[in-house]
């Protein structure tokens, strides 16, 4: 049997460098789609095609779309930043908005008949909840969080018109890495900060404790790089078996403190840290922890790493950075 084709947008970056080994470990063919805006060459196996484009080139996406002969698209190009998102809103409504359209009319175009979308907890906004479910009321805070609502309901507008599957996963705060080539070197979550932090010499910040949570800090659902890439591979693959798709969250339905991820780091870490509290960032919402039954139910997907082992697997990938690259610089 041949192996399908899938392509991964973004598959440069943190997050799809990981999914794009899910996918190959799960027996697929995977061709990365990547503008290099923020992903990085060193990130992408030398033995996977990787085609610097855009998605917003929907003319050459269609086209490589028809070539490869994919069956579906991992969409995780865009843009990830709520708080750019605020100072830059028609970035976030091109790029986001706008690769979610111009993929849809590439896929609608080619052969490609499936997409799994990277969609985010940031769609809930605050919620009022101990645990949000995937039906909860969805108010982003950000054009961010409304990018990547506004994403999900155009793929579900193109599912019903247009016969395309698709499975939407939002994610919660993703930690980890699966080597020191793949590990998040942006600069947006809580441990890559407070790693910057520790490589400096300075105290992290921690922006208010004085939120409605048990120690006054702003509580997580926080879940490992490597079980988020796996959660793509069984989304790949229930839409191959005709499941029509849907949303769900991603994430390990346990909330941390940040006082609790600080706690971690020390004990991973075996390094003294002090931390700085500052005044509240506008915008962060108090606790948002996701209800994960969902993708239990009908992915058979858990979350299989805690927090500790996010953390040390996070560690250990900045402390090596010098570790040899995994293919040749292709640059
Ligand atoms: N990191 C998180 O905690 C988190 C949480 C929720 C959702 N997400 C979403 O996951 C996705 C991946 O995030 P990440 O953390 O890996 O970020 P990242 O910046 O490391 O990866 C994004 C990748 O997309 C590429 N890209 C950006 N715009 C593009 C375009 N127009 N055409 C082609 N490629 C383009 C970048 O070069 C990069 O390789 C994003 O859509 C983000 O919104 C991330």
């Amino acid at each position: 049997m041949t192996e399908e084709t899938w392509v991964v947008t973004g598959g440069a970056g943190y997050i799809g460098a990981h999914v794009v080994e899910a996918l190959r470990g799960a027996g697929r063919q995977v061709v990365v789609v990547d503008d290099l805006s923020t992903g990085a060459t060193s990130r992408v196996p030398a033995d996977v095609d990787l085609e610097q484009l855009s998605v917003l080139e929907t003319g050459r996406l269609t086209g490589l779309l028809r070539d490869t002969g994919a069956v579906g698209v991992v969409h995780l190009a865009g843009k990830k930043s709520p708080t750019e998102s605020m100072s830059d809103p028609l970035l976030y409504a091109r790029e986001n908005v706008g690769g979610v359209v111009s993929l849809v009319q590439a896929v609608r175009d080619s052969g490609a008949r499936r997409v799994v979308f990277s969609s985010s907890c940031s769609v809930y906004g605050s919620p009022d909840l101990p645990s949000v479910g995937e039906d909860a009321p969805t108010l982003p805070q950000s054009p961010y969080g409304e990018s990547k609502l506004y994403g999900e309901q155009v793929l579900a507008a193109a599912a019903r018109a247009h016969g395309i599957g698709v499975v939407s996963l939002r994610y919660f705060n993703v930690v980890g890495a699966a080597g020191p080539a793949l590990r998040d070197t942006g600069t947006y979550n809580l441990v890559p900060l407070v790693f910057q932090a520790l490589r400096e010499g300075r105290a992290p910040l921690v922006f208010g404790d004085d939120y409605p949570t048990p120690d006054g800090t702003c509580v997580r659902d926080y879940v490992d790089v490597r079980d988020l890439a796996d959660a793509h591979a069984l989304a790949a693959t229930a839409l191959g078996s005709g499941r029509s798709g849907g949303t769900y969250n991603v994430g390990r339905g346990t909330g941390y403190s940040v006082l609790e991820v600080l706690d971690t780091v020390r004990a991973v870490t075996g390094r003294p840290l002090d931390h700085r509290v500052v005044d509240r960032r506008p915008g962060d919402p108090a606790s948002v922890v996701g209800d994960v039954r969902r993708i239990a139910r009908d992915l058979a997907w858990t979350a299989t790493r805690d927090l500790a082992e996010m953390v040390a697997s996070a560690w250990a990938a900045d402390r090596d950075q010098s570790a040899p690259r995994r293919g040749p610089d292709r640059s």
